[in-house]
């Protein structure tokens, strides 16, 4: 539990798929805090986990939404509008990209993975963003999740360090148009953690074991480290800090080796 009061204030998560999932952490922290909560889930399919995982929690809005469908996102905001009035957080946390391109030779990336991932990894922010943005009309913070994989090699990742890349501009962009309203937006860039879209990416355990072999604190990072991080990015401490990028990876990305 943390001193940071957010009692009264209404926050949007995308990307929550089961309880593994750093959304899951960021809604929990922003729920301890006292925000009221609209949580966002893919499909059908994961429904049943989203209710299970939201059943202990006053007063969540539950919405189904799948970011390639323009119609599901409206509705989503739509039904948000209804129940909220208005909205004071944005956390986007959403990646996907096909199985065949997180492993082997980046090159051999097809013109529809390349696709796939990068608009639903990377474009998806900036309609979330517009729509949200009508309704932070008191101001408000977007977050969203980022990897060290955009300015870096790791084997294993590939096109989803093109997605992140596109990402990360993004977040400049939007930083600057919606700036002069008040509503920030920043990227968390966390170290490896072990999610459902890891499990996706070629070598991910290599990946970790290396991370805090050679990170400064020696160590890998927990989700709720990375949540903390969203705590404060809602938070007024943050209140001059928009357009950036966070590293939450125990120091890793200060090394050459
Ligand atoms: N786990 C890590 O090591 C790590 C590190 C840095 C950044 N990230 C980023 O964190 C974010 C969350 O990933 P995670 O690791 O919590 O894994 P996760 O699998 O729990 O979350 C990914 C989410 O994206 C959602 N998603 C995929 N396609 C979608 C679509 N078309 N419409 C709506 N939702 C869709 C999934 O349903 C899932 O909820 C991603 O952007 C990921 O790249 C993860």
């Amino acid at each position: 539990m943390y001193s940071i009061d957010l009692s009264g204030k209404k926050a949007m998560v995308f990307g929550v798929a089961n309880e593994r999932s750093i959304a899951w952490a960021i809604c929990r922290i922003l729920g301890e805090a006292g925000a009221k909560l609209a949580v966002a889930y893919q499909n059908e399919r994961l429904k049943s986990r989203a209710e299970r995982l939201t059943q202990d929690m006053d007063n969540v809005l539950l919405l189904q939404c799948d970011v390639s469908s323009d119609s599901q996102v409206e509705e989503a905001f739509r039904k948000t509008a209804e129940e909220f009035g208005s909205l004071d957080y944005l956390v986007h946390s959403i990646a996907f990209a096909q199985r065949e391109d997180l492993g082997g030779d980046f090159s051999e990336v097809g013109r529809e993975g390349f696709r796939v991932a990068l608009e639903i990894s990377a474009y998806s922010l900036i309609p979330l963003v517009r729509h949200a943005s009508a309704l932070m009309t008191g101001g408000g913070s977007v977050i969203t999740m980022t990897f060290q994989a955009s300015e870096r090699v790791f084997p294993g990742y590939n096109i989803m360090g093109t997605a992140k890349a596109a990402l990360e501009n993004e977040v400049r962009q939007l930083a600057a148009e919606y700036g002069g309203r008040n509503i920030r937006v920043n990227a968390i860039s966390a170290g490896p953690l072990e999610t459902l879209a890891a499990r996706g990416i070629h070598g991910f355990p290599d990946m970790v074991k290396i991370h805090a072999q050679r990170a400064p604190m020696g160590r890998n990072i927990t989700h709720r480290e990375v949540a903390g991080a969203a705590l404060y990015l809602c938070s007024d401490l943050s209140s001059g800090v928009t357009g950036a990028v966070i590293p939450v990876d125990a120091g890793y990305h200060v090394m050459a080796v």
